[in-house]
């Protein structure tokens, strides 16, 4: 007998998410986060590294109000209208300069939800997670502020360790959360680091 699909049935996450007016459930991963760590605040300037269909963004966006900037980047132009204060970039994250990411530097926040095309291979698919998350870090390295946050999503796999051990060199505390609203079966986690050292 076919097992069912938990993909293709929308859940309660996704049925709330578009109520809201946002594009994907992936929002209540943020809200999650965000409510644990208490990392948004009005004013600030995020980068968001991964960022359609704009779910992140736009909750970011809500989150900083008028004050604040998002520079949103992604692979897939985004397509829900987003308010003035975002900045939508078209591009591959790993080819981008980063001075093609600079415009609202020095950034308080950095998130990466940069996940690769799955491929079958669940060791492929951690080795190129952890590529992203590398090139999130090396964007916060060249563009982050003294004092700021990030957030980055990571497929598990043997690269774990070392991934921590690049942020925790970098930042004063580091945890790795996963939020209610990621799916049983899914192999990601976010890792959420504070405090980035001068
Ligand atoms: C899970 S989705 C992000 C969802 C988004 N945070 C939201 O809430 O709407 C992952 C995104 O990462 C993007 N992505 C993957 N590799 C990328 C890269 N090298 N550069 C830029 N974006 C990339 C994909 O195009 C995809 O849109």
């Amino acid at each position: 007998m076919a097992r069912a699909n938990p993909y293709r049935r929308p859940d309660h996450f996704a049925q709330r998410a578009q109520k809201s007016g946002y594009p994907a459930r992936s929002v209540f991963k943020l809200a999650d986060i965000d409510g644990r760590a208490r990392l948004l605040r009005r004013g600030m300037r995020v980068i968001d590294l991964g960022a359609a269909p704009g779910s992140w963004t736009l909750y970011a966006a809500e989150r900083i109000g008028a004050e604040g900037r998002v520079l949103a980047v992604d692979l897939q132009p985004i397509t829900v209208a987003l308010p003035p204060t975002v900045t939508a970039i078209v591009g591959d994250a790993l080819d981008l300069a980063n001075d093609d990411l600079a415009l609202h530097a020095p950034y308080d926040l950095v998130l990466s939800d940069m996940a690769p095309a799955t491929t079958g291979s669940r060791q492929t698919d951690a080795i190129r997670s952890a590529a992203l998350v590398e090139r999130a870090i090396g964007v916060a390295d060249a563009l982050a502020r003294p004092g700021s946050a990030f957030v980055a999503k990571l497929f598990m796999g043997a690269e774990y360790d070392a991934v921590r051990e690049l942020l925790r060199h970098r930042y004063d505390a580091l945890r790795t959360l996963r939020p209610e609203a990621v799916r049983a079966r899914s192999v990601e986690v976010f890792l959420v680091a504070t405090g980035r050292k001068a």
